[in-house]
């Protein structure tokens, strides 16, 4: 037994792992387009929040359990009290089928680099997706390079893979959003495309359904996007160091995450109504809408190449954050050796994404709930899941575990002063747990 638990080398590095985790597909693929979807600048009212009120206080929780626990996530809540290793395991699976659809847009990402590659322009986008993603054998190639790059990593460890990558990701990422932002920021006709981001329109609105419609998307668009309630962020908690500043690194991930998430759709709203094309045009707003404006923008085959290794810098950093937090659990509980946990779980993860992916073509008439494979996925973790295991998470730290054994593992044993005691408190007992089960039984009304 008893290997020596790995840990992260620097804050930085672990900032940069979190932050990495939270920014991803998330921010870029699906913030623009949910954001299109409702209503833009009152949608990011309410994002912000929740990510306030609810976001940062589960994300203190979360990192406390993991590095007072020094666990994978499950045997983390088994510790702290061996009836509610359930959480973690809710957790564990949520993670699993993320990522068995993750890769799927990672790998669609993968072809979209080589396409711009080697032609300068896709000359019929939405014909190119279509055709694309309903075929049944070239995806699949594609996220199977896309699940081995991020076995690859995961395989190399802590602070010899994961950090190591994520330090010279992420900051590459950022660079390259300022770039496509400011470019698309420049475009004849950009500010329609600020002012739907940024000034409110209530015309739409017209009922309180409306409204509470869109408290819901902005509440599962906070979990996905911090990656809450699912254990991530108990495992890379895990490998903190006992002196590092939790309250410190719960702020500075979520204002990295938002930042990306406003600059994302900076860099794509401005360029969608420059062209007069539709924002809320859904997952293909970036396979399908921005190819167009990529074929009419000076230099659009650059900052097409540009954009999408920028998603695929994104999409791996998260990635690799779901497969630890399943091979996290082999490699401790079962005394696995992390290369065969990491292999074995991403094995596994491939086969469950090869029915994600055909759901676009082959197996798009099979339906459960009169759901394909991939929205019954995304529906289940998005509406289901991660708000259940944020939900259990608020409650195993407030009630079972008890706040003041999280504030002594957040101050370091008195390292660190932290001033929101009373607040935290009364986020984690009583208004975070409220609000997510209101919402929660409203989407099902
Ligand atoms: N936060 C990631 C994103 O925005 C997705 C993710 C969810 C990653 C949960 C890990 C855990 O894309």
């Amino acid at each position: 037994m008893a290997k020596r638990r790995e840990q992260w080398s620097s804050n930085f590095g672990f900032l940069m792992a979190a932050a990495g985790s939270a920014v991803g597909l998330g921010n870029i693929w699906k913030f623009p387009y949910v954001a299109g979807h409702n209503g833009g600048a009152l949608f990011l009212i309410f994002y912000i929040i929740i990510l306030v009120v609810i976001g940062i206080p589960i994300l203190i929780a979360e990192m406390s359990v993991g590095r007072a626990t020094h666990l994978n996530s499950i045997d983390a809540c088994k510790k702290i009290n061996p009836k509610w290793a359930f959480v973690g395991v809710i957790g564990f699976l949520a993670s699993f089928v993320i990522m068995s659809y993750y890769c799927v847009i990672g790998g669609w990402v993968l072809k979209y680099i080589a396409t711009y590659i080697v032609t300068d322009k896709i000359n019929n986008p939405a014909t190119f997706f279509n055709e694309f993603c309903s075929s049944s054998i070239e995806p699949i190639v594609w996220l199977f390079i896309f699940i081995a790059i991020t076995a690859l990593i995961v395989m190399n460890g802590i602070s010899n893979g994961i950090e190591r990558i994520s330090k010279i990701f992420l900051p590459l990422l950022f660079l390259f959003i300022i770039i496509i932002a400011i470019n698309s920021l420049l475009l004849p006709g950009a500010s329609k495309g600020v002012k739907f981001f940024f000034v409110p329109d209530f015309t739409d609105i017209n009922s309180a359904g409306d409204v509470g419609k869109i408290f819901l998307s902005a509440l599962g668009q906070v979990f996905f996007s911090l990656s809450l309630g699912m254990g991530t962020l108990i495992t890379y908690g895990s490998y903190l160091d006992k002196n590092a500043n939790i309250p410190k690194n719960a702020v500075s991930i979520p204002v990295l995450d938002t930042l990306i998430a406003i600059l994302a759709g900076l860099a794509i709203l401005p360029a969608v109504f420059a062209y007069d094309l539709e924002p809320g045009a859904g997952p293909g707003l970036i396979f399908q809408v921005l190819p167009v404006v990529f074929a009419n923008m000076p230099f659009g085959r650059f900052i097409a190449i540009l954009f999408f290794v920028l998603v695929f810098f994104a999409a791996i950093t998260s990635a690799i954050s779901l497969l630890e937090v399943v091979a996290a659990y082999f490699i401790d509980h079962k005394n696995v050796s992390r290369n065969a946990a990491a292999l074995g779980c991403s094995a596994g993860i491939f086969i469950a994404a090869i029915f994600v992916s055909l759901s676009f073509g082959a197996l798009g008439g099979f339906k459960v709930l009169g759901k394909n494979i991939f929205d019954l996925f995304t529906t289940l973790t998005d509406k289901i899941l991660m708000p259940i295991g944020g939900f259990l998470m608020c409650i195993l730290v407030g009630y079972v575990w008890g706040i003041p054994n999280m504030l002594k593992e957040i101050s370091s044993n008195g390292l660190y002063k932290f001033r929101y005691k009373t607040a935290i408190s009364a986020t984690l007992k009583y208004i975070a747990p409220a609000l997510i089960l209101t919402i929660f039984v409203v989407s099902f009304l």
